[in-house]
C-alpha cells in the first residue's frame, strides 16, 4: 500500500510526543529465538503499517529494561521456554580466547556518530567506496526509500520516515559484520609478515588490528543467536568476502594508510547503523527487543561480562557500538600516522619504551581519531 509521506518539518513535530509505549504503536507478540531464526516465521510487526515517525538525532538514554538471569548462568532459568533459549543459544559455551577489556557506562552513552572530512585525495577514494558499499547494502538488505536517513549526512543522520524491522536489523547486522571482521584480519597478517621477512618489530600496531577482527567476529557470532541466514545470504556473503579478502590484501600491499581510512570510514557507518537502531529502540518501534521477556544471547553476556541488571537488547548493541567506534577511532589514526615508523598510541606498552600510551577511551571518544602530531609529540617527551 503506498504511504502518503508528510514532509520533514511535521515529522519533526510528531517525534516530540513520541516515545516507548506511544499509542501509535500496538506491541507486537514476543516471538523468541525460534521465530528470530526463522524469520518467515515472524508475523509482519503492525509497527511497519503504521503512520510515518521520524527518529531524532541526539543522545540515547541509559537503558532501563532490567534482564532477568543470574550472571555466567547460560541455562539459567527463566520465563522465556526452553526450546527458545537451547534454540538461541548454539555458542552459549564457546571459549572466548580473546576477552574483552570492557567499557564503562560513560563511554557507552557517549558515543556519538560522525564524519571525518576527507583532507586529501587518498581520504576521498577510501571515502567514495564506503559510499558506494553502503549503496549496495542498503540495496541487499531491502532498505525502503522511506526507511533512509538524509542522503546529505548519511553517517550522521539517523532520521528516517520509517523505522527498520527487527528482521532487517538483524540482516544488516550479520551483512555488516562478516565484511567488518575482514580488515583487521588481513591488515594484521600482512604487517606480521612485513615484521617477519624485514626482520624489524612492528611498533605495536598486529595485536590491535587481530583483537579487531576478534571484535568483530564475536558480533558476527552473537548475531547469528537470533538470526539463522539462508542461502541467499550465505551466498552474498560467500561472494562479497572472495572480493573484499582480496581487494584488501592488494590494496593493503599498495596504500595500508589509505585501507586504514576505509576502514575508519565504514566503522564510521557502523556507529551510526547502531546509532540508529539504539533510537528506534528508545521510541518503542522495536517490540521484540524492548520485551522483558526477551533474552539476549548468553555469549553476549560473558563476553561483554555484562552485569546483571544491563543485559536487553539495548545494553547488547551500547557495547557493539562502542567497539565499532574504538574501531573507527584507531583506524583513522592509523591513517594518520606513518605506516612504517610510527608507534600504536593506544598500545599499553608500545614498542621501543619510549611512548606513552593513550588510554583506549580515546579512541572511542576522538571519532576523527589522533593526529599524528599529538602522537609523535607524546613520544618526545
Ligand atoms: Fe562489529
Ligand atoms: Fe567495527
Amino acid at each position: 500500500m503506498a504511504h502518503r509521506l508528510p514532509d520533514r518539518s511535521k515529522l519533526r513535530l510528531l517525534t516530540k510526543g513520541v516515545s516507548a509505549g506511544s499509542s501509535f504503536f500496538t506491541p507486537a507478540p514476543f516471538v523468541g529465538y525460534a521465530a528470530l531464526r526463522h524469520p518467515r516465521a515472524i508475523s509482519t510487526s503492525k509497527t511497519s503499517e503504521k503512520p510515518a515517525i521520524a527518529i531524532p538525532t541526539g543522545h540515547v538514554s541509559p537503558p532501563v529494561v532490567p534482564a532477568t538471569r543470574a550472571a555466567g548462568t547460560p541455562s539459567a532459568s527463566t520465563s522465556t521456554s526452553t526450546s527458545d533459549v537451547v534454540e538461541g543459544q548454539a555458542f552459549a559455551h564457546l571459549t572466548l580466547t580473546w576477552p574483552h577489556e570492557g567499557w564503562n557506562e560513560n563511554v557507552l552513552l557517549n558515543v556519538v556518530p560522525s564524519h571525518r572530512e576527507p583532507r586529501t585525495f587518498g581520504d576521498w577514494i577510501a571515502w567514495k567506496i564506503v559510499r558506494t558499499c553502503r549503496f549496495w547494502m542498503d540495496l541487499v538488505t531491502g532498505m525502503r526509500p522511506e526507511q533512509q536517513v538524509d542522503s546529505k549526512n548519511p553517517t550522521t543522520a539517523v532520521a528516517a520516515i520509517k523505522p527498520l524491522t527487527e528482521h532487517q536489523w538483524l540482516v544488516r547486522f550479520i551483512f555488516l559484520e562478516s565484511i567488518a571482521g575482514v580488515p583487521g584480519m588481513v591488515a594484521g597478517s600482512l604487517r606480521h609478515l612485513h615484521s617477519i621477512r624485514r626482520f624489524k618489530p612492528d611498533q605495536g600496531w598486529i595485536k590491535s588490528l587481530l583483537e579487531e577482527s576478534y571484535n568483530e567476529r564475536m558480533h558476527l557470532l552473537t548475531f547469528l543467536e537470533m538470526y539463522k541466514p539462508g542461502w541467499f545470504m550465505r551466498l552474498v556473503v560467500l561472494g562479497a568476502q572472495g572480493v573484499f579478502y582480496n581487494a584488501m590484501f592488494i590494496s593493503y600491499l599498495f596504500s595500508p594508510k589509505i585501507c586504514h581510512r576505509f576502514v575508519g570510514y565504514l566503522e564510521e557507518e557502523a556507529v551510526h547503523t547502531y546509532t540508529r537502531c539504539l533510537l528506534e529502540l528508545d521510541h518503542g518501534f522495536l517490540k521484540k527487543w524492548t520485551d522483558p521477556k526477551f533474552r539476549i544471547p548468553d555469549l553476549a553476556v560473558r563476553y561483554w561480562n555484562m552485569p546483571e541488571g544491563h543485559r536487553t537488547m539495548k545494553d547488547l548493541i551500547l557495547y557493539v557500538r562502542a567497539d565499532e567506534a574504538s574501531h573507527r577511532g584507531v583506524n583513522h589514526t592509523f591513517g594518520n600516522l606513518d605506516q612504517a615508523s610510527d608507534p600504536n598510541p593506544f598500545m599499553e606498552s608500545p614498542g621501543g619504551g619510549i611512548v606513552k600510551a593513550f588510554p583506549k577511551h580515546l579512541s572511542v571518544t576522538r571519532p576523527a581519531g589522533l593526529e599524528r602530531e599529538e602522537v609523535i609529540s607524546k613520544e618526545t617527551h
